[in-house]
């Protein structure tokens, strides 16, 4: 593939980039946290924080890998013009480079058990039922064989290049996804409990919107739901044509992540909680979330299960669908150090050596993680999710707004969107991005700490 190909349409970008933000985020990450963090008022500071921290980061994301057209570290260069700045770009990019293969790691285990969701009722329907149970089973066995086999599943799209591989898959699948999940919230909202659900989603408990813990929680899982903080919105801005109006893309991708995030919830949670009416133990006596990282793969197959001969083909669709979901985000994981190691002239590797190499190093992650599941999966995830996304997203703002020169960036913007001079956008971001956004984010982490 022609590492330099742009996306073949809007649509295909916004399919692609869609595809790399709408994945575990949406439909296990954000439904967990906000079942940990006491519903409604999570789902508030979230929404908040997407609004005033995630999209402008999203959009210095887009913007200066627009302007670039190349890897991350290359992008972050090509706006640097003091010898500081330049060595700072470097010691940020492999930050970014280290925090997405680490995202990757546990990303590929997690998926693994989509994969293992999707084959359990393909093995009862062709009467394997001990293979299902193995399945289904949480075992060290199970969940390496799932992850790695997830991980190469990623190698093998990514080798098929922008087009073919990314938008391709991506155009074909939100549409149907966004169906479905519809389709069962009308399904589930009928059931017994399921109005319980509803309640504790919906209704903000106000005492809970300045708990730190649930604020660092929120910061980290918006970041993590637009893929912020890693460069691969960089990477899929380099993608993008000058003629598209980026201030458009970047919003439309931010409310299809958000929506898709807020009606998972809406299916999970009140599905959760026809589980309890059924008699399945969701919260511990102290009110804590029991097996919250598995919880999803145990509350879906049973809703599945009440739909009587429904049941096989849906789950079995479903859950194939949330594998490609997983996918259309995992190769854009992949992307990051595949476009740095593949465009890099030191390296001398091509996509495919590049891609192979890297997915090993990942492998290697995937399996120490596993071999210590309890001590490790758990820090992973909060130190790239809460910990060095948001601080990596940071810094880019700080990129955007204070290094890169302001007429270069107003240069950048009016490429598709000749008017932004005067428009709001343009008297309001620059100056948000180099003030607000590191001192909103300097308040969230100092919260947090003390
Ligand atoms: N946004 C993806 C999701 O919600 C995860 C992701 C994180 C993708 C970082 C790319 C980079 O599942």
């Amino acid at each position: 593939m022609d590492t330099r190909s742009e996306f073949s349409s809007r649509f295909g970008f916004l399919m692609a980039a869609a595809g790399s933000a709408v994945g575990l985020g949406n439909i296990w990450g954000f439904p967990t946290q906000t079942a940990e963090n006491g519903g409604g008022a999570f789902v508030l500071v979230y929404l908040f924080l997407t609004f005033v921290l995630a999209y402008p980061v999203l959009m210095a994301e887009l913007l200066i890998g627009r302007h670039g057209r190349t890897h991350i570290m290359g992008s972050l260069n090509k706006i640097s013009h003091s010898e500081a700045s330049r060595k700072a770009s470097i010691v940020i990019s492999i930050y970014a480079l280290v925090v997405v293969s680490l995202i990757l790691s546990f990303y590929s285990i997690v998926a693994g058990w989509m994969l293992t969701s999707f084959l359990d009722p393909v093995a009862r329907l062709m009467g394997l039922d001990n293979a299902a149970t193995w399945l289904t089973n949480f075992s060290l066995e199970r969940n390496l064989l799932a992850g790695l086999s997830f991980l190469i599943l990623t190698v093998w799209v990514i080798n098929r290049g922008v087009k073919d591989g990314i938008e391709a898959w991506s155009s074909r699948l939100m549409p149907m996804m966004i169906v479905i999940i519809i389709g069962l919230i009308a399904y589930v909202l009928t059931l017994d409990g399921a109005m319980e659900g509803l309640r504790v989603y919906l209704t903000p408990d106000f005492s809970r919107v300045f708990d730190p813990d649930l604020v660092i929680s929120a910061l980290g899982q918006t970041f993590f739901s637009l893929s912020l903080g890693v460069g691969t919105m960089m990477i899929y801005g380099s993608y993008v044509s000058r003629k598209e109006n980026m201030i458009k893309l970047g919003a439309y991708v931010a409310v299809l992540d958000t929506s898709i995030a807020v009606l998972a919830g809406l299916l999970i949670i009140p599905a959760m909680y026809v589980a309890q009416h059924n008699g399945v133990s969701i919260y511990a006596a102290d009110g804590a979330l029991l097996s919250g990282d598995t919880l999803v793969f145990s509350v879906l197959p049973q809703l599945f299960a009440s739909l009587g001969s429904a049941e096989i083909p849906l789950s079995l669709f479903f859950f194939a669908l949330l594998s490609i979901a997983a996918l259309t985000s995992s190769i854009s994981m992949l992307e990051v150090p595949v476009a740095y190691v593949s465009e890099n002239s030191n390296f001398h590797a091509s996509r495919h050596r590049a891609s192979y190499l890297l997915a090993l190093i990942v492998a290697a992650m995937v399996i120490v993680i596993l071999f210590n599941f309890e001590s490790l999966f758990g820090l992973v995830i909060a130190f790239t999710t809460q910990i060095s996304q948001p601080l990596i997203g940071i810094l880019f703002c700080l990129y955007a707004g204070w290094i890169w020169h302001r007429n270069s960036v107003l240069e950048e913007l009016a490429q598709g969107n000749p008017e932004v001079a005067n428009s709001l956008f343009w008297r309001v971001w620059p100056n948000y991005i180099r003030f607000v956004c590191p001192v909103l984010l300097g308040l969230v982490y100092w919260q947090s700490l003390s």
